[in-house]
């Protein structure tokens, strides 16, 4: 039998690539699992691009609508400081419109 045949070092490198695919098969599936509502949405799409350099994007339902309000304009000093180009007005209200829209109520 071919198994017989392989080095220990090599049994070991297949179980670290299955484990490897494991972790990211279930890190997919948490991820789809939480993904953003709405997600194909130009909203949606906005805040996962300009929202997601410096930590995971929050989901619009873990904040309630005012809560939004603040916490994007708490964003802005952060990514001017982080010389990230500032949202402009279009985009801060694309963003904000899509998170109070899927706001926690
Ligand atoms: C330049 C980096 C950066 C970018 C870009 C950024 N954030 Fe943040 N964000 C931070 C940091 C740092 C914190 C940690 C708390 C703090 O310092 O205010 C944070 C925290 C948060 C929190 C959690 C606050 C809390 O009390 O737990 C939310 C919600 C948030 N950001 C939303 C956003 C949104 C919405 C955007 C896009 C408009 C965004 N962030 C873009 C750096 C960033």
């Amino acid at each position: 039998m071919r198994a017989r045949n392989l080095r220990s070092a090599d049994v070991k490198s297949l179980r670290r690539a299955c484990a490897f695919f494991l972790v990211l098969l279930g890190l997919t599936s948490v991820g789809c699992r939480r993904g953003l509502p709405d997600a194909e949405s130009y909203g949606a799409r906005l805040y996962a691009s300009r929202c997601s350099g410096c930590h995971a994007v929050y989901n619009p339902g873990s904040l309630t609508a005012s809560m939004w309000e603040v916490q994007v304009q708490a964003m802005e000093p952060r990514m001017r400081e982080a010389g990230l180009p500032t949202l402009t007005h279009d985009e801060r209200r694309a963003i904000l419109d899509y998170l109070q829209q899927h706001a926690e109520r």
